[in-house]
C-alpha cells in the first residue's frame, strides 16, 4: 500500500477512534443524569392501612419536631404530581399508636413532585432485647403507582442494624430546636 494512502487514512481513523470515545463519554454523562431508584426496606409488623391525608403528624404530641423536604421522582428525574407518601412511625417515646391515626399519615406531594413530612422526630424501640434504630416507615407512590415500601434513618445513630441500607441514611441539621433533613424520592409511577 503506498505511503500516501496510509497517511492520508490517518486522520479518518483518529476522527473515528475521537468519535467513539466522546460518544461513549456523552453516554456515560447521560446515564450519570438519570436518577436511581429509591431502595426498598423492610415494612416491618405495624403498618396500619387507611390512614388519612396530612399536613401534620403528630401535631399536638411532646417531642422535637422533625421536617424533611424533597422531591418525588420517576427514573428520569421528571417530578411524580400528586404522589402519596404514607408515613407510620414511633412517637418519642418509641410507641406506635394502634387506636389512632395519630402518628400515621398521607402526606401528599404538590404539582411539582416536592413534598414536606412535617412530625416528631422517632423514638426507638426494642425487638427481641435489641433496639431498632430511629426510623420513619414510609410506602410511596405516584396516586395509580405501585408502592415503593422503606425506611428512612439518620446519621450517627448508635444502633443501625442490618436492615439500614447507607442511601436510606438522612443527613440532620437543626435551626431553633426543630430537626430538618432533605431526602428525595425516586420511584416507578
Ligand atoms: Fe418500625
Amino acid at each position: 500500500m503506498p505511503h500516501r494512502v496510509i497517511i492520508s487514512a490517518v486522520p479518518i481513523i483518529v476522527v473515528l477512534v475521537l468519535g467513539s470515545i466522546l460518544w461513549q463519554y456523552d453516554g456515560m454523562q447521560n446515564s450519570d443524569h438519570l436518577c436511581t431508584l429509591t431502595e426498598d426496606n423492610a415494612e416491618g409488623p405495624y403498618y396500619v392501612a387507611g390512614a388519612p391525608q396530612k399536613e401534620k403528624l403528630g401535631q399536638f404530641l411532646d417531642g422535637k419536631r422533625l421536617i424533611i423536604s424533597g422531591n418525588v421522582v420517576d427514573a428520569e428525574c421528571n417530578p411524580v404530581p400528586g404522589a402519596i407518601i404514607d408515613v407510620w412511625q414511633t412517637d418519642s417515646d418509641g410507641e406506635y399508636h394502634f387506636e389512632d391515626f395519630i402518628l400515621r399519615g398521607k402526606v401528599h406531594a404538590n404539582d411539582d413532585g416536592t413534598y414536606v413530612v412535617d412530625t416528631v422526630f422517632p423514638g426507638k424501640y426494642s425487638e427481641a432485647g435489641q433496639f431498632r434504630p430511629a426510623h420513619l416507615h414510609l410506602k410511596v407512590s405516584s396516586p395509580e403507582g405501585p408502592l415503593l415500601t422503606t425506611q428512612l434513618y439518620f446519621e450517627g445513630d448508635e444502633h443501625h442494624d442490618w436492615l439500614v441500607k447507607s442511601s436510606l441514611v438522612l443527613e440532620l441539621h437543626e435551626a431553633d430546636g426543630i430537626a430538618y433533613s432533605e431526602f428525595d424520592f425516586t420511584i416507578v409511577p
